[in-house]
C-alpha cells in the first residue's frame, strides 16, 4: 500500500474508529520516524535447523521476512533500510550455500521490482559488488537503474560487504589524494573521511536492529554507527514480523538521543 502523508496518518491513528487495529501500529508517531534504519538479517540457519531443514530454506524464509520489512519501512516512511545481506566473511560459507544466497538474491531482485517501482524505492548497494557473480552483478545494476528516479526510499542492500574493507578502502583513496596533492593532510576531517565511504551519500543510521539475540556488530557500518541507537531482538529473522519492528520504532521513539551532549 502506498501512503500519502495524510493517509499515513489516517493510518496510524485508525484504532479510534477501528479498535481491532494493531495499537501498536497506532504508537508509532509519524514526526519521529528514524530517517536511517539499518538491520543484521541474523538468525535463518537456527530458524533452519529448529525445523530440521536445510539452511537454504531459512535463507528463502528470511527473503520473505526482508519483503515484509522494506514494506513496513515504506508505510511509515523511513527513507533507508539498510539490510546487511551478505559479507565480506560470508564467502567462507560452504559453496552450496553461497551460491543458493546468489540465487535467492538475483530472484529477489528480479521479482521485486514491480513492489520498488510502484512505491517509488530506489535500490542502492554497498560492498564489494565486483566480488558478486557476473549474473547477479547485472541484475543488480538493471534494478539500481530502473529505480533510480524512484525517490520514496532507498532500500540499500550491504552485498559483499565488511566494513574493515570499506574503511581500508577509504583510507587508501584519502591517501592516494594526499600523495598526488589533490588534498592537504590538514584537510582531513570527519566529513571527508564519511565522504569517501560506500555510504557516502547515505546519512547515518538512527537505528540499527540486530535478530537472533547475538551481542556484536560483526564488521557492520563501523564508523557510520557511531550515535546509532541499537535494538537486540531475540528475534530469529524468518520470525520477525512488521509488528515487532512497529515495536522497536515506538521503544526508539522513547528514547532519548544525546550525541554525546547532556
Ligand atoms: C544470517 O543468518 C543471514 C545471512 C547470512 C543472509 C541474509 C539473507 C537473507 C535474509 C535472504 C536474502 C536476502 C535478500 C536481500 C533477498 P545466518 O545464516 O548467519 O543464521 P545463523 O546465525 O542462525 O546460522
Amino acid at each position: 500500500m502506498v501512503f500519502t502523508r495524510k493517509r499515513k496518518r489516517k493510518f496510524l491513528n485508525s484504532d479510534r474508529k477501528n479498535p481491532g487495529h494493531d495499537l501498536m501500529e497506532t504508537a508509532v508517531d509519524v514526526k519521529n520516524v528514524p530517517t536511517h534504519v539499518a538491520i543484521i538479517m541474523d538468525g535463518n540457519g537456527r530458524w533452519a535447523k529448529q525445523r530440521l531443514m536445510n539452511r537454504v530454506r531459512g535463507h528463502e524464509q528470511g527473503a520473505k521476512t526482508v519483503r515484509e520489512i522494506v514494506t513496513v519501512c515504506r508505510e511509515i516512511g523511513v527513507q533507508y533500510l539498510t539490510l546487511y545481506a551478505f559479507s565480506t566473511e560470508n564467502w567462507q560459507r560452504s559453496p552450496a550455500e553461497v551460491s543458493a544466497l546468489m540465487h535467492l538474491l538475483k530472484k529477489f531482485l528480479v521479482s521485486e521490482r514491480d513492489l520498488m517501482m510502484k512505491n517509488q524505492i530506489r535500490l542502492n548497494a554497498i560492498g564489494q559488488i565486483g566480488r558478486l557473480p557476473e549474473d547477479v552483478q547485472s541484475e543488480l545494476a538493471h534494478t539500481m537503474d530502473m529505480t533510480r528516479e524512484n525517490s520514496a526510499m532507498v532500500l540499500n542492500l550491504a552485498l559483499s560487504y565488511g566494513s574493515r574493507a570499506e574503511l581500508t578502502r577509504m583510507v587508501k583513496r584519502i591517501a592516494a589524494k594526499v600523495r598526488d596533492g589533490s588534498i592537504d593532510v590538514d584537510a582531513v576531517s570527519e566529513d571527508m573521511i564519511s565522504d569517501h565511504l560506500y555510504t557516502r551519500l547515505i546519512p547515518d543510521p538512527d537505528l540499527l536492529i540486530r535478530t537472533s539475540g547475538e551481542m556484536r556488530i560483526s564488521n557492520f557500518l563501523l564508523w557510520q554507527i557511531a550515535y546509532s541507537e541499537l535494538f537486540i531482538t531475540q528475534t530469529l529473522w524468518p520470525d520477525f514480523t512488521r509488528d515487532e519492528f512497529l515495536q522497536i520504532i515506538r521503544n526508539y521513539q522513547l528514547r532519548d538521543r544525546r550525541f554525546g551532549r547532556v
